[in-house]
């Protein structure tokens, strides 16, 4: 697609997203011709530093990032691109210089493109700032802002921070992330589901008896402990890319990939998910935390030694049962789940199909189809097929494919998301009522699981998921399929 001349001005320029994603993920895209050559980066800081320090700053970055080198003319070009902006917070006039500085249409293509890498707290301060010095308006130029996740901690206070950013700002200019939406691995759902004949007949309550979307890590919080507590699982993970995977898996077909029509599927599909009954809360959501354990044969501490704080009843570990009430999805209940130390890193959805009309003998499996997001890109479909010998007996094989081929371009998120910003390109990037309906679900379960301050489930960091979980299951012979490996279905 054809980019404009533009100005991408980036917020919190020094900060960890910045340094490890957003500076090396806009290298690569010119390493890739894939920036206009008219195309120039405004870092914004609160520190005054000089353009030869900043420049030198970011060649340190990069050198972080590519161990293996880089090239030099592309270094110099990308370099040359780079602008640097001290924008004190004690100074009022802190904004209208950085207007006058971005004045210099020689140096600044006038299309804006604003990177907001700051607290959340800040961003409504921020979006206002712009305004009243006159830079969100489109005239002859396009003004564009990205928000980060997360936007808003529940629904209200997501309305609250839409109100006032809509004031100055469209729709069409607002940029919400979610960093799973620019992952190739999620893009090629829709790709798989559409682009082929053979899987949408079945994909529908008629052939599938339930879904599971699962989203775990080994590594534990961090260093991020204040700010997990006030999050949790739920909202982390769920409210936001699980939810999102759930969409693109279970939405109808987009009438194009034009992102209105996207958008527009993934909204109607969020909006048709069942509130979670809220008197019957512990059949429908499970949380649980970690405790110490061993993560690759090293012992590792429990979440609440971390914190510090024995009294946390926040989440590591959170599952939801959900129904979507359409006629597609009439009675299949999705199981999604979240977790931080896991056994296993992985996100994948499985799909477990109903019974065969035809049974022989025992154990025999009703058949998987398995989209692996991360680590492994692949499909699998395990099927029933006979010992060959005397006996008439099955055992479950599996054809698997990996997605990803030998010389494939590995990119990340980010860098995808980047250039959609600047090509003009919102279908990666969440409607706002997209937002609302993911906090509307979730909001009740966080509400009551801060209120109820028994003890949390404990499992060992390390584990399967907790026994107790199996709670939310609709039916005796549904269990958690913990790996996408074969045989990753026995209990
Ligand atoms: C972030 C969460 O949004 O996603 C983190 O805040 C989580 O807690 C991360 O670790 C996972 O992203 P990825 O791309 O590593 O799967």
């Amino acid at each position: 697609k054809q980019i404009d001349p533009c100005t991408l001005v980036l917020f919190g320029a020094s900060g960890n997203l910045s340094r490890v994603k957003l500076m090396p993920g806009l290298f690569r895209l010119d390493a890739l011709g894939r920036l206009p050559e008219k195309m120039a980066i405004l870092s914004v800081g609160r520190s005054e530093v000089s353009l030869e320090a900043w420049r030198a700053d970011i060649k340190g970055m990069l050198d972080a990032k590519f161990k293996k080198g880089y090239d030099q003319k592309v270094f110099e070009r990308f370099i040359a691109r780079n602008f640097y902006h001290a924008n004190p917070p004690t100074d009022p006039n802190a904004f209208a210089k950085m207007k006058d500085k971005l004045s210099d249409e020689a140096t600044f293509p006038q299309n804006l493109a604003f990177f907001l890498s700051v607290r959340p707290s800040d961003f409504a301060q921020v979006v206002d700032q712009l305004a009243e010095v006159g830079l969100t308006n489109e005239d002859k130029y396009w003004r564009r802002v990205v928000i980060e996740k997360p936007f808003g901690t529940n629904l209200p206070s997501a309305k609250e921070l839409q109100a006032s950013i809509s004031k100055h700002l469209k729709e069409s200019q607002i940029y919400r992330i979610d960093h799973y939406l620019g992952k190739s691995a999620l893009q090629n759902i829709l790709l798989q589901r559409f682009a082929n004949t053979v899987l949408e007949p079945i994909w529908n309550s008629e052939y599938i008896d339930h879904v599971q979307i699962t989203n775990t890590e080994m590594l534990g919080v961090g260093d991020r402990t204040q700010f997990y507590d006030a999050t949790g699982a739920l909202r982390d993970m769920i409210q936001s890319h699980v939810l999102q995977t759930l969409a693109l898996t279970t939405m109808e077909q987009p009438k194009d990939l034009s992102p209105d029509a996207v958008r527009a599927e993934k909204i109607k599909v969020l909006e048709a998910i069942r509130p979670i009954p809220v008197n019957d809360i512990e059949h429908h959501a499970f949380r649980a935390q970690y405790a110490a354990g061993e993560i690759n044969g090293e012992k590792v501490p429990g979440y609440l030694e971390e914190l510090g704080d024995s009294s946390s009843v926040v989440e590591t570990y959170a599952a939801l049962k959900l129904f979507i009430d359409n006629p597609r999805w009439k009675g299949v209940p999705f199981y999604i789940r979240t977790a931080k130390r896991l056994h296993e890193a992985d996100t994948r959805i499985c799909i477990r199909f109903k019974k065969a009309p035809l049974q022989i003998g025992n154990g025999q499996h009703q058949n998987w189809l398995i989209i692996g997001i991360q680590p492994r890109e692949c499909i699998k479909l395990e099927i029933e097929s006979k010992i060959p010998g005397l006996d008439i007996n099955t055992r479950t094989i599996e054809l698997d494919a990996a997605n990803r081929q030998d010389g494939d371009e590995t990119v990340d998120a980010y860098e995808a998301l980047l250039l959609n910003l600047m090509e003009g390109d919102n279908s990666q990037y969440l409607h706002i009522s997209e937002v609302e309906a993911q906090w509307r679900l979730v909001d009740p379960v966080i509400e009551a699981w801060a209120k109820d301050r028994k003890p949390v489930h404990q499992y060992p960091a390390g584990s399967r998921d907790p026994e107790a979980s199996k709670v939310i299951f609709e039916h005796e012979d549904q269990f958690w399929r913990y790996s996408i490996q074969l045989g990753g279905d026995a209990h």
